[in-house]
């Protein structure tokens, strides 16, 4: 009885479009399909690259003038002083921010380098994602704890030394000094309300404390701030992170006379580094479909993080996800009715539709793995599955021209947008991510936009190059700079 009720009101719920479609055709409405895609495409095409660069200027100055003075935080991180090359000794970090977490041990050898440096890697259970803090933190801090206990003995400290960590948090964190800050809010699928407005590091030392490890928290760093300082420390001229990964976010160094919000006596250095969070950036210029808003409206985060949810590894595979699931249900792409796996929220990840863009084979047949495995559609033309490596196409390219666009911004503030007589600053920009590491057509898009805006002349000057693992590394050499010991040594 109860069956006979779903089915009556599941038909009662058809919508006219199925209705029609169930009556009148079987097969693919291609003219839907089409006017679908056109749609799609050239609300994506039409990006003005220099009025979103110009915006991001534009933002960056307004969030450095006063808090809250824009959606771009442009965080003080409290850092004034980048790697040397000069930091000794053993150093430890967490790099805590997306799906995985690493725990690292960096030995440092002054001038000659990271004498070793060794990693465990774990992923975080996703119920532990949207739990409590307590239960998040503990989870950390026990794989850290294993991490410890394993160690050889080769890594005892002197005497009398606690050892001390570099905390990467890549999250929108308020920063009090360089050891502590607190959680303005979470992004990329976390949602702990009760750590949001909580100092992190205490959360962390707290449950330090309850799993028995026996460490110091030095430094609390974004993975942006981690990446530029592991990137300045084999690079001098370094002078941007940017992070494209699951989120996406960009730090710099600017001068701190040029950051009205930060009051009290300037730093030694003259400079300071700011975490942008330019996840968190929005312009009328940024290209949004019906599919952003979607997304947006129904994500953790609604009206927060919408140049993210354009770019960024975690939202790519979702914005595929929905155009399908619109071609699916008013143009019958998949057959009579909506594949049921296609309904799932986040089921394509961005990794897969790389894996599809990718496809070279002459009838497309990771496309139609990919299909078959993740959303159980199997019998698929070749024109469908040219037609889905179309649409990764027009979506990475939206999200890497737009990445590169942000990047022009960053330069414009710094006034290295153009090229100077016989002086021209050499200007280096440290990458990391998954995003950039593993999606070669999102990468050379992102750098050949790169180029094409900033010109071939200033193109000699600005190098993009991939710090990998730079976040872990670069925290573990801030908790070296930033080590409570240095005076006692008499650095
Ligand atoms: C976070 C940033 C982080 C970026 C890249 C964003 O969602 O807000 O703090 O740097 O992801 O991991």
């Amino acid at each position: 009885m109860a069956k006979v009720a779903v089915i009556g009101g599941a038909a009662v719920m058809a919508t006219a479009s199925q209705i029609e479609r169930h009556s009148m055709h079987s097969s693919i409405m291609w003219f839907k399909v089409e006017e679908i895609y056109n749609e799609f495409e050239h609300k994506c095409g039409i990006i003005k690259l220099k009025e979103v660069a110009d915006a991001m200027t534009m933002e960056m100055h307004a969030g450095l003038a006063c808090e809250d003075g824009s959606k771009l935080k442009m965080l003080n991180t409290h850092l004034n002083n980048l790697p040397t090359s000069d930091e000794e000794g053993v150093y430890y970090a967490l790099d805590l921010g997306g799906t995985n977490f690493r725990v690292l041990r960096v030995q440092l050898a002054g001038k000659s380098g990271i004498k070793s440096q060794e990693f465990v890697e774990a992923s975080i259970p996703p119920h532990l994602m949207v739990g409590t803090s307590q239960a998040l933190f503990d989870y950390i801090a026990a794989e850290l704890a294993k991490f410890v206990n394993n160690e050889s003995d080769k890594f005892h400290l002197p005497k009398g030394r606690r050892r001390e960590l570099g905390f990467t948090f890549s999250f929108p964190v308020m920063q009090t000094s360089i050891a502590s800050g607190t959680l303005i809010r979470w992004t990329k699928g976390f949602s702990i309300d009760d750590a949001v407005g909580q100092d992190v590091v205490a959360e962390l030392t707290q449950a330090m404390k309850r799993q028995g490890v026996d460490m110091h928290v030095s430094a609390l760093v974004n993975d942006t701030v981690g990446t530029l300082a592991g990137g300045r420390y084999d690079n001098n001229d370094v002078a941007i992170a940017v992070i494209l990964g699951t989120g996406t976010n960009a730090a710099y160094v600017e001068r701190a006379e040029s950051i009205p919000k930060c009051h009290g006596p300037p730093p030694k250095s003259g400079e300071m580094v700011i975490n942008m969070e330019w996840g968190n950036f929005m312009s009328k210029h940024l290209p949004l479909t019906s599919y952003d808003s979607s997304l947006d409206a129904e994500s953790l985060n609604p009206g927060e993080q919408i140049y993210e949810k354009m770019i960024s590894g975690m939202y790519l595979g979702e914005i595929l996800r929905r155009v399908l699931c619109r071609m699916a249900d008013e143009a019958a792409l998949f057959g009579d009715t909506v594949p049921s796996k296609l309904k799932t929220p986040f089921v394509l990840s961005t990794p897969e539709m790389s894996a599809m863009h990718h496809d070279t084979s002459h009838d497309l047949q990771v496309v139609r793995d990919k299909l078959k495995d993740i959303l159980e559609i199997s019998n698929t033309s070749l024109k469908t599955r040219k037609l889905i490596v179309n649409l990764c196409n027009i979506i990475a390219t939206r999200g890497a021209r737009l990445a590169a666009a942000g990047i022009l911004g960053i330069l414009k503030k710094m006034k290295r947008d153009t090229a100077k007589k016989g002086e021209t600053p050499k200007t280096v920009i440290a990458m990391d991510g998954g995003l950039y590491e593993h999606y070669t057509e999102y990468r050379t898009c992102m750098e050949n936009t790169l180029h094409e805006l900033v010109g071939d002349e200033l193109s000699e000057h600005i190098k993009l190059v991939h710090s990998n693992d730079g976040s872990g590394i670069g925290a573990a050499l801030l908790a070296a700079s930033h080590s409570r010991y240095l005076e006692a040594d008499g650095s």
